[in-house]
């Protein structure tokens, strides 16, 4: 079992996006037997909402299957819980290690560091624009889902 957490600023735009595209694609690729995946915020500015209206437009656009949350802080407990806490930009890492302390286990990057062009993912929230923060997201969750086949870890 992977256990993978998808980490932003408010866990209502980008991480629950991330966690759901994440979710359909290993389920398409006929692993979802073989993850636990959520996701988190590294604040309490949305602590308890939902998913924010532009990812869900986005989402059922895209006909990714949705199921309800809330926005949640990442825990220092979590850093124990997940193999892998995989942050939408710079900004998060700093937050991230902030909470869980030391990443003693490399568990902590940037989900697009996995991609051939390594970078941050725009917040939505203030970008506005939930096209190109779901076009990032899918590619940096098939470049990761690549590195685990890769490494032979799936
Ligand atoms: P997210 O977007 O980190 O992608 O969920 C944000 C949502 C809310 C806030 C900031 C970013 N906020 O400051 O409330």
């Amino acid at each position: 079992m992977i256990k993978v957490m998808f980490v932003c600023l408010g866990n209502i735009c980008r991480s629950p996006m991330a966690e759901f595209v994440f979710k359909d694609y290993v389920r398409k690729q006929g692993k979802e037997n073989e993850f636990y995946i959520e996701s988190s915020a590294t604040s309490n500015e949305e602590y308890g909402n939902p998913v924010h209206r532009g990812t869900v437009r986005k989402l059922n656009e895209e006909g990714i299957p949705m199921t309800p949350r809330f926005a949640r802080k990442l825990k220092r407990e979590d850093y124990q819980k997940f193999d892998f806490i995989l942050g939408m930009e710079e900004r998060n890492i700093d937050s991230i290690l902030g909470i869980v302390g030391d990443d003693s286990d490399n568990k902590v990057c940037r989900l697009l560091d996995y991609s051939d062009n390594p970078r941050d993912i725009a917040d939505p929230w203030y970008t506005g624009n939930f096209d190109i923060t779901y076009d990032d997201v899918v590619e940096g969750c098939k470049f990761f889902y690549n590195y685990l086949v890769g490494n032979k870890l799936i």
